[in-house]
């Protein structure tokens, strides 16, 4: 089994000040991990982060970035802005930004497209809502985000991106995928990702799970065969749960 990649998402939360201390009390906690661990901050800690996880094991991660390096798009932030500020990981596609924000297959390809060629790893989030699971269409729709959300992703390419299965329905509701599910659903998108790219690429990447991801159930779902990880949310605003949730497998 591979060692997974443990990433918080903080969506909107933490003041500068807040996430500072909040990191101060994870790089400790975190310092002997053998996983991966990123956390996703607001634009507005992304800088903070940078400076206070110089020289430790936590790796940085801004939430969304546009696919244009620049120009008039009030309110975006570009790729370059990223990197510039040592910025290492990106979000991408997250149901939240697709349900809220008018996010289609097409614009998380173009972000994840110009987030690669600013040299950011995308994770990129897909995942099916309870209306799309209970009338069976579960498989239909990860099959069409990946199919059309990596359409011009090269395999060269694939190697620095992450995705994040995410069910809609499991996402600040309480309600975890069972431990099976969580499998089932991963190993269904890596065979759509084999399909693509070939059996060992598939198998190369990772595929993390995401969704009331909490300290009490990720050993179960990280001790599965095909999920290589996940991406926290509330869980990850608490460092010792966080922490927890990192050393869990
Ligand atoms: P919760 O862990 O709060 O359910 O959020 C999951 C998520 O959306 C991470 O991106």
């Amino acid at each position: 089994m591979k060692n997974k990649i443990i990433a918080g998402n903080w969506k909107m939360n933490k003041t500068r000040a807040e996430a500072e201390a909040l990191i101060k009390e994870l790089v400790p906690l975190v310092a002997d991990a053998r996983n991966t661990v990123i956390i996703c901050v607001p634009f507005t800690d992304l800088q903070s982060a940078v400076e206070l996880t110089r020289g430790t094991n936590i790796h940085v991660g801004a939430q969304n970035c546009h696919w244009k390096e620049s120009g008039a798009f009030t309110g975006e932030i570009a790729p370059s802005m990223l990197r510039e500020l040592g910025v290492e990981y990106v979000v991408i596609g997250h149901s939240e930004r697709r349900t809220y924000f008018g996010e289609t297959d097409a614009t998380v390809l173009a972000r994840t497209k110009a987030a690669l060629n600013a040299g950011l790893k995308p994770i990129v989030c897909i995942g099916e809502t309870l209306a799309e699971r209970q009338s069976g269409k579960m498989e239909e729709v990860l099959t069409r985000q990946v199919s059309e959300g990596f359409k011009d992703v090269t395999a060269e390419e694939l190697q620095r991106v992450t995705v994040a299965y995410e069910p809609v329905w499991a996402i600040g509701t309480g309600v975890t995928a069972t431990d099976e599910q969580a499998n089932d659903a991963i190993k269904y998108i890596r065979g759509v990702f084999a399909e693509k790219y070939g059996k060992a690429a598939a198998e190369a990447l990772y595929i993390q799970y995401g969704g009331s991801m909490n300290d009490g159930n990720a050993k179960g779902l990280l001790n599965m065969s095909d999920v290589d990880g996940g991406l926290i949310g509330g869980a990850s605003l608490v460092a010792s749960k966080f922490a927890a949730i990192v050393h869990a497998h």
